[in-house]
């Protein structure tokens, strides 16, 4: 257990580092509103959202927690401006080139979810390279979700259900659960035990519906570029006191 001081409500509180998320999840919301706020164009506000992202890794990292899972574009966020997608997405791609060097030493295995096949090619291969070089590492496995849609998921998830029972792989009557779980991009992933939204939206915007049928939620108002590890062990405290039934009794 580490005591860890409250500065709002002036408690001490306790962290325990036994019984922390093993799959955190989290919807990096309010780029925009950060940039607005300061008087940017938004582009600055991805920008920093981008650093925000390595603290927490970081904060990951130090808490040994196993996976983080982070929603970087959804399937509607093609509805934006075209100069706002372009530069999301040079950005993805230049971070992921940065980044890899860094990545590779802290023993970080990445994995994308999402329909990568409709991305630029230059972004496409890049993530194909940082999967393949990144595949045998163990200490933290990032999944970002890029072009990612929960419904777009499950339709695929549907399709590749109904391929496996064309080819005969599959039992049409044997279709359950697991089934489902086993066929989404996630299917070598425990469901997250924690998602945090920034921003202050209490809306899941299609991340991750079905995995999320347990998962505890927190939203913070803090926006994403300034969400801090500070920030994350005040979620991991809330999650901490939770009593998780799953639809039992307690
Ligand atoms: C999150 O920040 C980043 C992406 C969705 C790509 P937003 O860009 O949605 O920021 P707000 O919601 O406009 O503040
Ligand atoms: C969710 O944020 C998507 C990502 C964080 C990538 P949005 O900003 O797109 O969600 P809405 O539009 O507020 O629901
Ligand atoms: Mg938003």
């Amino acid at each position: 257990m580490i005591v860890i001081s409250n500065c709002k409500n002036n408690k001490n509180e306790l962290f325990d580092m036994s019984s922390l998320p093993q799959h955190l999840a989290i919807i990096m919301d309010g780029n925009g509103r950060w940039a607005k706020k300061k008087g940017f164009p938004r582009s600055m506000g991805h920008k920093e959202g981008a650093k925000a992202v390595k603290r927490v890794i970081a904060s990951c990292l130090d808490f040994n927690i196993p996976i983080l899972t982070i929603f970087a574009f959804s399937t509607e966020n093609w509805k934006r401006p075209k100069k706002e997608i372009a530069y999301l997405l040079k950005l993805f791609e230049s971070v992921l080139v940065k980044e890899k060097a860094n990545l590779i030493r802290n023993n970080i295995k990445i994995n994308f979810i999402g329909r990568l096949t409709d991305l630029p090619t230059p972004l496409n291969d890049k993530i194909n390279e940082l999967c393949e070089s990144t595949k045998k590492n163990n200490r933290l496995i990032l999944n970002i979700a890029v072009n990612y849609g929960g419904r777009a998921e499950i339709v695929d998830a549907i399709n590749s259900i109904i391929l496996k029972i064309d080819k005969k792989n599959l039992n049409i009557d044997k279709i359950n659960e697991d089934t489902v779980s086993d066929n989404l991009y996630t299917y070598n992933l425990p469901d997250p035990d924690l998602l945090i939204r920034t921003a202050g939206e209490m809306r899941i915007s299609n991340f991750m519906i079905w995995q999320t049928a347990y998962t505890e939620f927190w939203v913070t108002p803090v926006l994403w570029p300034d969400f801090d590890k500070k920030n994350l062990i005040e979620a991991i405290i809330n999650f901490q006191k939770r009593v998780r039934k799953y639809g039992g009794k307690i």
